[in-house]
């Protein structure tokens, strides 16, 4: 498994900002661009959208890198677990969790950093959410079901991503939700040419069509841009595409 990236300083300290910055600590120069900032918090709101929740409902954050996502589901969950493989991750989510506050020094050019403080809102719910490490392609089989999934920007960052959805019907009940975003940056460094989902041809939502539409009914889908901030002048800008999925 490549994911070394993943548990790096500067993964860990890009993720921090990208997940709990301020849209004005993340791209102070450009108000233009800061749209796309708080991909998270979008991404858990855009995704819900009108869907109906009932009571005592799970969720589950597949990929949930430093834990914003998983946070903001709890807004609307009961009970949310979230899991990623990095181990630096994980520990930087808990850590947030923890104490609501983190301090991380943000690249602003060659070897200058500016010392940032990121906070946790006051009204996000810290308790009943479970970070854990682990791994999509190969999840503990007593998770139990979640009445909704997330995957955000997973699927083409995962040595087996064929092996990731073929364990989802089983995580999601009958008419529970799955949500999947991600630019489909597929690279070798992460998953093997043979493993892309489309083959890397036809285009990753119809292959996604293929593999999930006996257990799932696509709804919808839309797109979501988000901002990595690399330096004060660099970023990295996408556009994912995210598609919503019901458990038949
Ligand atoms: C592009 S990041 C997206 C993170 C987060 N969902 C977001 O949208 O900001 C990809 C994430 O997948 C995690 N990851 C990579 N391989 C994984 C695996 N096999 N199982 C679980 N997580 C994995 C990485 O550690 C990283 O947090």
């Amino acid at each position: 498994m490549t994911s070394s990236f993943y548990e790096s300083d500067a993964a860990v300290e890009q993720y921090l900002l990208f997940h709990y910055g301020t849209p004005e600590q993340i791209c102070p120069l450009l108000p233009e661009a800061r749209a796309a900032c708080g991909f998270p918090i979008r991404c858990v709101k855009e995704s819900l959208g009108d869907i109906k929740l009932g009571k005592s409902e799970r969720a589950l954050d597949l990929g949930c890198a430093v834990g914003r996502s998983s946070l903001e589901l709890r807004r609307h969950f009961d009970e949310v677990v979230g899991i990623d493989f990095s181990g630096r991750f994980i520990t930087a989510a808990q850590q947030m969790q923890r104490e609501r506050h983190v301090a991380v020094c943000a690249h602003r050019e060659g070897a200058v950093h500016d010392e940032l403080s990121l906070d946790l809102s006051p009204d996000i719910r810290i308790d009943h959410v479970y970070f854990e490490q682990g791994d999509a392609c190969a999840l503990r089989s007593d998770l139990g079901k979640f009445d909704f999934v997330l995957m955000a920007n997973l699927i083409d960052r995962i040595p087996d991503p064929a092996k990731c959805l073929a364990g989802l019907p089983d995580l999601v009940h009958p008419k529970g939700w799955l949500v999947i975003t991600s630019p489909y940056t597929w690279l070798e460094e992460y998953t093997p040419r043979a493993k892309w989902l489309d083959g890397g041809e036809r285009g990753t939502l119809d292959a996604l069509k293929e593999f999930l539409m006996p257990a799932f009914d696509l709804r919808r889908t839309f797109d979501l841009p988000f901002l990595i901030r690399e330096h004060r002048r660099k970023y990295q800008w996408s556009i994912a595409e995210a598609s919503v999925w019901q458990r038949r």
